[in-house]
């Protein structure tokens, strides 16, 4: 379906019935990340999983259509025609809390996938009400460095004079764990796809909105809905500390490291992801009103 969110047309899949899930993927993905939970979860969950703006289906940030605008970018991506821009983990989250009004749904489990995670921290911040439990996944809290800002700045360059494919192959040994890269080739087949088919101008948005973005930290502390943190014991970009700082500052949360997989746990350890979320759906509280 297409949810209209502030000038934009959102793509989001909807499947199955039950408790609401809403997958947030992360950069630079769409919803089709998520196509394990998608194809397993539709029978205890309804399962929303959207493009975020400017990604996948989705039109870019302030510019309805953008994502659509072509320009034979290298590496057979698309190329924005210059695309004001706009993206930021609150316009984000916003556009998720609209997904929700969009499919009629009051409040949802969140899972977020590393970007993901921090539009899931933004939504937490700016309409908890929503939020019935959070997976946090391959992500972490804190800001990026200086460092890491000088890293974006450069990738941004990247994007803009090489396009998506150029992105993709910078970023595909990071974002996938070595044992998979050693021995499920056709996952990292499907992940170069994914990353090089992402709209240039939603990848150069969602760097920007990263870059920029705040420290999630002080917020770990007023976490107190159920709250699963997850990560692949191979994920270089996020590691397994980052993940024990999140499961230390959140009241009763529960940590998963998923054992041979790297950033993209879901899809690299795809039965056991959907393993864990599927416990966490069957210890919800009974929602209340
Ligand atoms: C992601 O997978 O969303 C990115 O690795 C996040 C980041 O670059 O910080």
């Amino acid at each position: 379906m297409i949810a209209r969110c502030a000038g934009a047309a959102l793509h989001v899949e909807v499947r199955g019935a039950g408790v609401p899930l809403l997958l947030v993927h992360g950069f630079p993905h769409d919803h089709t990340l998520w196509r394990p939970q998608l194809d397993a979860l539709g029978d205890t969950a309804r399962v929303v999983a959207p493009d975020l703006r400017g990604f996948g289906r989705s039109d870019g940030a302030g510019t309805p259509g953008s994502a659509s605008v072509t320009a034979g970018a290298p590496g057979g991506a698309s190329m924005s025609a210059g695309a004001p821009g706009g993206a930021s983990m609150d316009r984000y989250a916003d556009d998720l809390a609209c997904v929700l009004d969009a499919v009629g749904e009051r409040r949802a489990v969140v899972v977020g996938l590393s970007m993901g995670g921090y539009v899931a921290f933004a939504l937490w911040r700016r309409h908890r009400a929503r939020v019935r439990a959070l997976v946090l996944a391959d992500t972490r809290a804190g800001a990026d460095t200086d460092d890491a800002r000088a890293k974006r700045r450069e990738l941004i360059g990247v994007a803009r004079e090489q396009g998506a494919g150029a992105v993709a192959e910078r970023m595909l040994d990071g974002m996938v764990g070595k044992s998979t890269r050693a021995r499920r080739p056709e996952v990292v087949t499907a992940v170069r796809a994914l990353l090089a088919a992402q709209p240039v101008a939603g990848i150069v948005d969602a760097l920007q909105a990263m870059h920029d973005r705040p420290d999630s930290t002080p917020d770990l502390a007023t976490i107190d809905v159920p709250t699963l943190v997850v990560v692949g014991d191979e994920d270089v970009l996020t590691p397994v500390a980052e993940a024990r700082r999140l499961h230390e500052a959140i009241a009763g949360s529960r940590l998963e490291v998923l054992a041979g997989a790297g950033h993209v746990s879901n899809l690299e350890r795809p039965a056991a992801f959907t393993h864990v979320l599927r416990e966490l759906l069957a210890a919800l509280p009974p929602e209340d009103g």
